[in-house]
Parts: structure tokens; sequence; C-alpha cells
């Protein structure tokens, strides 16, 4: 028997300490919460995903009356994405979300498990990491890759 321990390197910082493409990719997730239509839980995400080739795509969450038929910021980017340029590569995303109380969030939102696996498709597909960066009120968290996102994540290829 063995035991073993997976990290994940969380990198934390100010919206100041980013660089400008990485601080600009953040403003457009949050602006795009604006854009999210969430008339069921009143929480309203937005992604901003950069391509290699230059691209920025956008997306929310889009909710829907029959509850699971509804999808995250996060997917609603992604797919779109690859739907838009099919050839390129995902680079870095951002996420950021308002609250219930119309706030954006004291701390960095997490994707959810769905969005994590569909997003490593898109990692496995560009064939490097991925960034992901997670946005709060006051600071951002960055991740190194999707993968990291999504320890012993199951993958076809
Ligand atoms: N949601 C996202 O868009 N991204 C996440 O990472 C977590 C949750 C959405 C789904 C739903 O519309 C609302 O937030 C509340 O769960």
């Amino acid at each position: 028997m063995r035991q073993f321990t997976i990290e994940i390197p969380v990198t934390e910082a100010t919206l100041e300490e980013l660089s400008p493409e990485d601080r600009d990719l953040v403003l457009k997730a949050r602006l795009q919460t604006e854009t999210s239509y969430a008339p069921y839980s009143h929480f309203h995400v937005g992604a901003a995903l950069r391509l290699d080739n230059g691209e920025t795509v956008c997306g929310s969450n889009q909710e829907n009356a029959a509850y699971p038929s509804g999808t995250c910021a996060e997917r609603t980017t992604a797919f779109y994405a690859h739907a838009r340029y099919p050839e390129a590569k995902f680079d870095t995303i951002a996420i950021a979300a308002v609250g219930t109380d119309g706030l954006e969030l004291a701390d960095p939102i997490a994707p959810c498990g769905a969005c994590r696996q569909a997003l490593l498709e898109y990692e496995t597909l560009a064939g490097h990491d991925v960034r992901v960066i997670l946005a709060a009120r006051d600071r951002v968290y960055i991740l190194p890759s999707v993968r990291s996102t999504l320890p012993l994540a199951f993958s076809e290829f």
C-alpha cells in the first residue's frame, strides 16, 4: 500500500500584479457577468477566454426554466470558442462572478466539476497547459492548468 498527495500550485495576486493581458482578461470576465441570464439563481458568472490566434471569446451563464438545461459561463464560453475558432488553441481563461447581493464575490469563484471536465478536453486538444484565473473582488487565484483543477481526471486521450 502506498499513500501519495496531489498538490495544486495556486498563485494569489492582486489585479495590479497581473500582466496587462491577464488584467484585461479578468476585466472582460467581470464585464461579461452583465450578460448572464440568471433569473433563477441570481448568480451572475462571466468568463473570458484568450485563444492563441489573438482572439478573446467571452460568455456567461445562461439558465433555463428546466434547470439542468442551462449552462455555466465556462462551458458557454468554451463551446462557443471552439465552434467559432475550431483551429485555435485555448490559452488562458478568466472567470468572475457577481453574487445574489449584487457584489463581485469576496473569494475567487471555482468552476464546477462539469466545467473543469469540459475545459480539460480543450486543454488536451491544445497540447499544452491552459491557465485558469479565478477572480474575486480584490484578488485572483491563478492556476497553471485545467488539469490542476481536476486531479485524477478522466481523459480518453
Ligand atoms: N455557474 C457558472 O456559470 N459557473 C460556475 O463555475 C459555477 C456556477 C452558474 C450556474 C448557474 O447558472 C449559477 O451559476 C448558479 O449555480
